[in-house]
């Protein structure tokens, strides 16, 4: 079986979403101390929506397959459907990631929180703090 899924593959070669966002809402940026992989997630916001979002993804070709699963994930949803995306999710819809690069997928968990964090904090919206707990730095 080969190590990366198709789905991997193909987000990886033609990722969606890339870029970033002039007006953008909110900016979540996140890294991994281990391998120094760095995500930037740019999202728009309208009526609580998430109606356009962008990233940048400075790492390995599981964190750009991951960012672009995620974005495509949380696109035109609301911010309450977003807070709820995981790891898994994204590495599900991705048909899959090797032990090794699940971290991949964290970093776009992550960088989904911080940007709507982000939202929340530079628009003055109050927000229970357990929703944003700190990132972890998952074990390989
Ligand atoms: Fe670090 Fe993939 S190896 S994010």
């Amino acid at each position: 079986m080969p190590l990366y899924s198709d789905k991997v593959m193909d987000h990886f070669r033609n990722p969606r979403n890339v870029g970033k966002l002039d007006d953008a809402d909110g900016i979540g940026e996140v890294g991994n101390a281990r391998c120094g992989d760095i995500m930037k997630i740019y999202i728009k916001v309208e009526n609580d929506i998430i109606v356009d979002v962008k990233f940048n993804t400075f790492g390995c070709g599981s964190a750009i397959a991951s960012s672009s699963m995620a974005t495509e994930m949380i696109k035109g949803k609301p911010i309450s459907e977003a807070l709820e995306l995981t790891n898994k999710a994204v590495a599900e819809a991705l048909d899959g990631l090797p032990a090794h690069k699940l971290h991949c997928s964290v970093l776009a968990e992550e960088a989904i929180r911080a940007a709507i964090k982000n939202y929340y904090d530079t628009h003055g919206i109050s927000y229970d703090p357990a929703l944003f707990p700190e990132p972890h730095d998952e074990e390989e």
